[in-house]
């Protein structure tokens, strides 16, 4: 049975990077003799403009429904005044709960091609390739209570054992296939969340010996992250810390539009690009797609179990930097550039098997 792949293309320059991942997975079919058998659905602000809630329950059936998701972006400001639960954001997190995605792999890479752009000194970064592990379905974003008055506000930090130690399995396990180590994040100096958080992250490491733990604060990681990207690995890290660590690992990668995603669970796996939904540039054709296109190719490894293919799709990302290909974002002043849909050709036409 072919592999069945649901897109929720949804706002902003959602649409326009879902179809230059698809114009690449079109290429992936051809030269691997590969079907994916796709559908569209709606989620975010596009569902809202419809009069449907941002996260549509038939989008969420056919997603459950499915082997795999690729998101483009949810985020519009038409909607920003509605209260938290009508949020568009909402929807991606009842999204990401509905699917059970705990696991979030944001990799990021300083890709030598890239350097001219990177903002930081080119021998501090070179080589570098972080794979952040961040916790998605838990911590401040969904803790309960929590309540918002006119002049009170409060949210709740709340981790169980059993969330913890699953995302640290994650962790460890694909340390184990990279450098072997693990850096995890915390604030235990403050947080009780982060005191529990570096027991069962060090009690499961125990469990790997071939693998290497440190354990830091959040704030001192933020510094050494652009001070010495290379001296990490894996970082391991809850839901709200994960959130802004991985943007900040954006500037490492050259541009947030070069960072893909993968969230893992129990059942279909979600992928989607780590920037959002960028409402100024979009229906331009100036977005760059290597986020989404690098998410697909996540899909390919790690739900579709198609390594090849995988490997494919990222050689041909490389391909496409090294010969000069740029979109808007990652062109120094002065260098031509490739609109969105031409990028993914330039991608898709340096594909091999
Ligand atoms: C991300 C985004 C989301 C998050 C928003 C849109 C809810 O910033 O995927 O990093 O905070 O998780
Ligand atoms: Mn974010």
């Amino acid at each position: 049975m072919a592999f069945r792949l649901a897109l929720l293309p949804g706002d902003g320059v959602g649409p326009e990077v879902v179809e230059a991942a698809v114009l690449v997975l079109k290429t992936v079919e051809r030269t691997f003799g590969v079907t994916f058998e796709t559908s569209r659905h709606p989620i975010g602000g596009v569902a809202i403009a419809a009069g449907q809630p941002a996260l549509p329950s038939s989008t969420l059936d056919e997603c459950l429904k499915s082997d795999a998701v690729l998101l483009g972006a949810v985020g519009d400001p038409r909607f920003d005044h509605l209260p938290r639960d009508r949020r568009v954001e909402t929807g991606l997190l009842a999204l990401r709960k509905g699917l059970n995605v705990y696991a979030n792999l944001r990799p990021a890479q300083a890709w030598a091609a890239l350097e001219a752009v990177v903002p930081f000194k080119a021998d501090r970064v070179a080589g570098a390739d972080v794979l952040i592990v961040r916790e998605l379905t838990g911590g401040l974003y969904f803790g309960e209570p929590r309540r918002l008055d006119e002049r009170e506000a409060f949210n709740t930090m709340r981790y169980t054992e059993a969330e913890i130690e699953r995302i640290a399995d994650v962790a460890f396990q694909l340390a184990g296939t990279r450098r072997k180590r693990v850096t995890s994040v915390d604030k235990a100096n403050v947080l009780e969340t982060s005191q529990l958080w570096r027991r069962v992250v060090s009690a499961v490491a125990a469990r790997y010996p071939d693998v290497q733990v440190e354990h830091q604060y959040v704030d001192a990681c933020a510094m050494n992250l652009v001070l010495d990207p290379r001296r990490f690995d894996v970082l391991l890290t809850e839901n709200l810390f994960g959130d802004i660590l991985s943007d900040e690992a954006g500037a490492i990668a050259g541009s947030l539009g070069m960072l893909p995603s993968a969230s893992l669970g129990t059942g279909p796996g979600l992928y989607e690009p780590v920037h959002g939904s960028a409402p100024t540039i979009a229906g331009r054709d100036i977005a760059n797609p290597i986020g989404t296109i690098g998410s697909l190719a996540l899909l390919l490894r790690h739900s579709a179990k198609a390594e090849d293919q995988a490997r494919a799709v990222e050689r041909a990302i490389g391909a496409a930097l090294d010969a000069g290909c740029r979109t808007a974002d990652i062109a120094e002043p002065g260098h031509p550039t490739l609109g969105c849909q031409a990028m993914a050709q330039a991608i898709a036409e340096r594909i091999t098997s």
